[in-house]
């Protein structure tokens, strides 16, 4: 019998999850609006809106999942990677939590978790598989040999896919975040109106700095000749700048699928939300008779469902850590 409380604060999200002998029965997400007007997440506001947040967070948990606090057996958190800030608030709150419960204290790796979010709902994958984790902050091509052995065999060698969807967002002045808004207007949208060159990086890694600059500078030329350029082709360009980006992830997913001779094949982040990339994964699956791995859209952006899991994993295998243990920003893979 196992019982887990998990803690994500990684970034502008506070979540709690419980999981129930490997299912998971609350998943509570307190997003933070108060960034939209800023174009981005300011980590000093996140923090405070952790500290505000985080205990009702846990009371809505606790009684989703009709479980009392006796009834813990462990306490999972997020360690990193993320906002030092922002960790901090998860990172002592499981621990003064743990601490008072006497309750053993496990670290979860956010991007792990991601992936490990596969093995929430049916069907699981089976090992080995490919991961394309994509959010935020990462763009990584991952080999999973087991719960716990992943290798990164690609990734991005600037921003993020997340990011290059958030920053085009800004440039056509939509609020932050702005991928999912792009996905909205995508649907309206012709994906071959405006053509954008795909990065020529090698290997399995990516590259988007340079595509976020190219989209600046067409914006900019577009609007020279009309000034209403963005508001009167708004659904084409999302449509476009969607279908490049989607194109870039699944050419170099196909180039690894290829190189480690491997069909069993997942997304995950929250990217893998983003309707392009779900319907043009769907596609090439069954081209290439690849068997696929969709999350849950409630377990694609982050969320402590997938930290929960993480944690009944390490549970199983008694992985536990101590009183000392320190929230780290960049956190090894
Ligand atoms: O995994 P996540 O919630 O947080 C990080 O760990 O970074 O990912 C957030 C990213 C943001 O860049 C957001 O714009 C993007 O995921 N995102 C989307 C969609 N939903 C979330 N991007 C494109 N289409 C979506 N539907
Ligand atoms: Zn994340």
């Amino acid at each position: 019998m196992s019982v887990i409380l998990a803690i994500e604060s990684s970034c502008d999200e506070t979540s709690v999850a419980i999981c129930n002998n490997g299912k998971i029965t609350a998943n509570v997400i307190a997003n933070q609006t108060i960034h939209q007007n800023y174009g981005g997440v300011i980590p000093e506001l996140a923090s405070r809106v952790h500290q505000q947040n985080i205990v009702p967070v846990i009371q809505q948990a606790l009684s989703d999942a009709k479980v009392s606090k006796k009834e813990l057996n462990a306490v999972a958190f997020t360690q990193g990677p993320g906002l030092l800030g922002s960790l901090l608030v998860g990172v002592s709150f499981a621990k003064s939590f743990a601490l008072a419960l006497d309750l053993p204290l496990i670290s979860v790796n956010h991007m792990h978790a991601h992936i490990l979010a596969h093995f929430i709902d049916d069907p699981k994958p089976s090992f080995p598989f490919i991961c394309l984790t994509v959010s935020g902050g990462h763009t990584q091509i991952v080999v999973v040999r087991s719960h716990f052995d992943m290798e990164i065999v690609g990734e991005t060698l600037d921003d993020a896919a997340g990011e290059a969807f958030d920053k085009t967002a800004k440039i056509l002045n939509l609020p932050y975040p702005g991928g999912p808004l792009i996905d909205k207007y995508a649907a309206l949208g012709n994906p071959l109106a405006y053509k954008f060159g795909e990065p020529q990086i090698k290997d399995l890694n990516y590259s988007f700095s340079g595509f976020k600059t190219s989209i600046l500078y067409f914006i900019r030329n577009q609007e020279k000749e009309n000034p209403n350029f963005i508001s009167e082709n708004l659904n084409d360009i999302c449509a476009s700048v969607q279908h490049s980006i989607v194109y870039i992830l699944l050419n170099k997913l196909k180039k690894a699928a290829k190189q480690y001779g491997i069909k069993d094949i997942a997304i995950a982040g929250g990217v893998s939300a983003n309707s392009g990339l779900r319907a043009g994964l769907t596609a090439m699956a069954e081209e290439l008779n690849w068997k696929v791995f969709i999350p849950a859209f409630q377990y694609c952006t982050d969320n402590a469902g997938m930290i929960a899991i993480a944690g009944y994993y390490k549970y199983l295998n008694k992985d536990f850590v101590q009183q000392d243990v320190a929230p780290l920003s960049r956190m090894e893979f």
